[in-house]
């Protein structure tokens, strides 16, 4: 495994004016939050007070040799892999386990995180002879993509096999597993959700694992739909569903009471220590706890985790960490670089992040070098992660919330729910005694959070999933569908709508000949559209590229010393009035450098992403190429591009509103450009614009724009849109201008005609 260094110039660095910026915005949100809370005394755990601290507590372990870089690299015999699976107390009632699955169709296995459940039913299942029979495997699903593949291989490194063949994983994009050999299968509920549309017997399954069903992932809840029409026909599958605590007797009822089995787990007390006032920002009030906790006790004590709510916090807070300490390192031991200080390591851990860096989080430090892992709820408990003892815990995380009124979705930090927090303060208490600190206050988690989140399936745009289930014709009706807890009608026919608007759906509701394609691609409906009207239009060489651009984070990087170079080097790819093409260009450029990761030094590009790029580039073409659809390319004819675009994204348009700003079409809310956007460049912006994703902080930002000829929102909008036109002497005429008009180009018609969106009668 490879575990590199800290780069100062890879991913891990956040440029500090971004980071800064970052802070402010999560203020705005912090306060828009906290008003719904507690408006009365804002307590303030400023740095001043931590570096106070160091006065009265010495620091430990300066003197403590540097682990080697290859301590995460030390593989356990075979004999010390034994005695590890049987101290884990799944390990104590393996018979009755298995005897309750022999007798069971379905069984709801209850356990600690750490208990041994992910790792270990597979095999005690795949031990107990169930994938004997010809072409029979279990497969396990996770909500989330790590999960998967960090399970899949410490699985595959306890059954001393390879990863890829008797054990393998598969996530979106990337396929481990032989469909030969590959007996025990990791993967995301996405993917066993997409493999029900090939085969919806799930023919070559023996048993299912649902795991971590309790996190009500959507995927998750519509395969457990899935799976109450399918047992009555499939009498030989086994299904387990595993669950922490909360939730299980609802799986249990589900189907038809199965029966319910608690692995008993040992568990250290943890003590909750409240904060006596609400924090003003959780990443300093965490940045001061981590810090005062490292210097208090020894590294020998324990590692801290800190749970916040997403990628952009957890850089900035990895950033603000390594400031604060460095400050206190240099002032007590005139130590210059964060790399110099010998005994702690910062670790972030979140899905976006490559996969060689989340490993990290698992290496073993034996006590001389303190982790200060800095994780996503991934590790509330989808990743057990050994030596806790500090939990901080910031109180929030970012949900999907869909407001089906507007049609939007948007990630939006909210506070955790009851089950959360506990949940979140039990890693603390895994290896012995542990202390969990909650930034925020008793009253806040008595009075303000919600029992249990509130499932995705309940907050979260459908028309992905309705897409799935309507190709899958699981039942004549959608509403019929064996929900464990349904969606509300109004999200569930805004969903449809959308479905409808994009040409997936006939009027009546039915599947069309486009949607029925658009299922068979593992994208969102709105990207499988572009794709195919690209085909249609002959530009798929250049649509499958941007839609696999589209699919990975961050091309660009910004290294914090080198931003004005960075900047420079990104505006060099800029196609004016496209985000996308940008997109295009910089793919482009790099199949013309060879794929060379220099030439992506060199560019500011980040190569990783580029690869995986390249890897779904790959496999959409291979779907593409079964289907006997042509791949053609229209050489530098953008318009063409621009217009295939704007076939799946007329819904979510914007037109100018002053000079720098625009209006959203369909909602009529004021958005901005992202700061990131190509078209910052331009000195008049262009009238109107379709957009990739809708950012919601302290602004509504559009990211990934590219303009649009009105006549194509026409084309595409027909159903949302109505076009006024505006002659000279101010009259309006709202009849005959669509027909043949489409090739007209935005700057030709700018000041003729004004797009609206039509009164809704529904
Ligand atoms: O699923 P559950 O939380 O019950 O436990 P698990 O994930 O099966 O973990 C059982 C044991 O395997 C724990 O002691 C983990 O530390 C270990 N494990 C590991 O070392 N590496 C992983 N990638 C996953 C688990
Ligand atoms: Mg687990």
């Amino acid at each position: 495994m490879v575990n590199p260094f800290r780069n100062p110039d890879s991913e891990f660095s956040v440029n500090a004016k971004q980071g800064s910026k970052l802070v402010a915005l999560r203020r705005i949100n912090m306060e828009h939050i906290q008003q719904s809370r507690d408006n009365t005394n804002v307590s303030n755990t400023a740095m001043g007070e931590v570096l106070g601290l160091e006065n009265n507590h010495s620091i430990k372990g300066k003197n403590h040799q540097i682990l080697s870089n290859d301590a995460g690299m030390y593989a356990p015999s075979k004999e010390e892999i034994k005695c590890t699976k049987e101290s884990l107390p799944v390990f104590r009632c393996r018979s009755q386990l298995l005897s309750l699955i022999r007798e069971n169709q379905v069984v709801v296995i209850i356990g600690e995180t750490g208990s041994g459940k992910t790792t270990q039913l597979a095999q005690y299942l795949y031990e107990e002879g169930y994938t004997n029979s010809e072409g029979k495997s279990i497969v396990v699903t996770q909500p989330r993509r790590v999960a998967a593949m960090s399970v899949a291989k410490r699985v595959a490194l306890e059954m001393d096999v390879k990863l890829g063949r008797e054990v393998g994983y598969s996530i979106r994009f990337e396929d481990m597993t032989d469909s030969e050999y590959t007996k025990l299968k990791f993967v995301t509920d996405g993917i066993l959700l997409r493999e029900t549309l090939l085969d919806d017997t799930l023919d070559k399954y023996s048993c299912v694992i649902i795991d971590e069903a309790h996190e009500r992932s959507l995927n998750t809840d519509i395969l457990l739909g899935f799976f109450k029409i399918l047992l009555a026909r499939r009498r030989d599958l086994k299904l387990i569903i595993t669950s922490a605590t909360m939730n299980a007797k609802k799986f249990s009822a589900f189907f038809g009471n199965a029966p319910q089995f608690t692995i008993p787990g040992r568990t250290f007390p943890v003590q909750t220590i409240y904060t006596a006032n609400p924090v003003q920002d959780y990443v300093e009030a965490a940045v001061s706890q981590a810090i005062k906790i490292h210097l208090a006790n020894d590294c020998s004590s324990g590692d801290i985790l800190i749970f916040m709510t997403g990628q952009e916090d957890i850089e900035t807070t990895s950033d603000i960490l390594q400031e604060k300490l460095l400050q206190v390192y240099s002032k007590k031991f005139g130590t210059e670089k964060f790399e110099d200080i010998s005994d702690v390591e910062i670790l972030p851990i979140y899905s976006a992040l490559p996969a060689d860096l989340q490993f990290k989080i698992f290496r073993d430090l034996c006590g001389t070098k303190r982790k200060i892992i800095i994780a996503t709820n991934i590790a509330e408990t989808s990743l057990t992660i050994k030596g806790i003892r500090y939990v901080i815990d910031c109180g929030y995380s970012k949900l999907k919330v869909y407001n089906p009124k507007i049609g939007l979705d948007s990630l939006t930090i909210t506070p955790i729910s009851k089950a959360n927090a506990d949940q979140r303060s039990g890693r603390a208490g895994r290896t012995g005694p542990g202390t969990a600190y909650r930034l925020y206050t008793e009253d806040t988690f008595k009075e303000d959070m919600y029992l249990q989140t509130i499932p995705e399936i309940q907050r979260t745009n459908l028309s992905n999933t309705l897409l799935l289930l309507k190709s899958l014709n699981v039942t004549d009706e959608l509403i019929k569908f064996p929900f464990i807890d349904k969606p509300p009608l109004q999200t569930f026919l805004s969903s449809l709508y959308e479905l409808w608007f994009i040409g997936a759906l006939d009027i009546k509701g039915q599947l069309t000949p486009l949607g029925l394609q658009m299922a068979k691609f593992p994208l969102q409906p709105s990207l499988s559209k572009i794709l195919l009207i690209a085909v249609q239009n002959g530009c798929s060489s250049e649509m499958l590229t941007i839609v696999s651009m589209l699919s990975v984070p961050q091309v660009f990087y910004r290294p914090k010393e080198r931003q004005k170079e960075a900047d420079i080097a990104r505006n060099k790819f800029f196609i004016a009035k496209s985000d996308h093409l940008t997109l295009l260009n910089v793919f482009v450029q790099w199949r013309a450098n060879k794929f060379s990761s220099q030439w992506c030094n060199k560019h500011f590009v980040q190569y990783k992403s580029l690869v995986k790029a390249r890897d779904i580039r790959d496999q959409l073409l291979t779907i593409l190429k079964s289907q006997d659809i042509p791949v053609t390319s229209s050489g530098k004819d953008w318009n063409i591009i621009k217009k295939c675009i704007c076939s799946g994204f007329a819904h979510q348009a914007a037109k100018i509103s002053g000079l720098r700003n625009y209006i959203h079409l369909k909602t009529g809310v004021n958005v901005k450009l992202h700061p990131t956007s190509a078209l910052h460049g331009l000195g008049d912006l262009p009238p109107y614009v379709i957009y990739h994703e809708l950012l919601m902080t302290s602004n509504e930002y559009i990211c990934c724009v590219t303009s649009v000829d009105p006549f194509w929102l026409m084309e595409y909008g027909v159903l949302l849109y109505d076009i006024k036109r505006i002659t000279h002497d101010q009259e309006s005429d709202t009849t005959g201008l669509f027909g043949e008009r489409h090739e007209h180009v935005i700057d030709e018609v700018e000041d003729e005609i004004d797009i609206n969106i039509r009164v809704c009668k529904d």
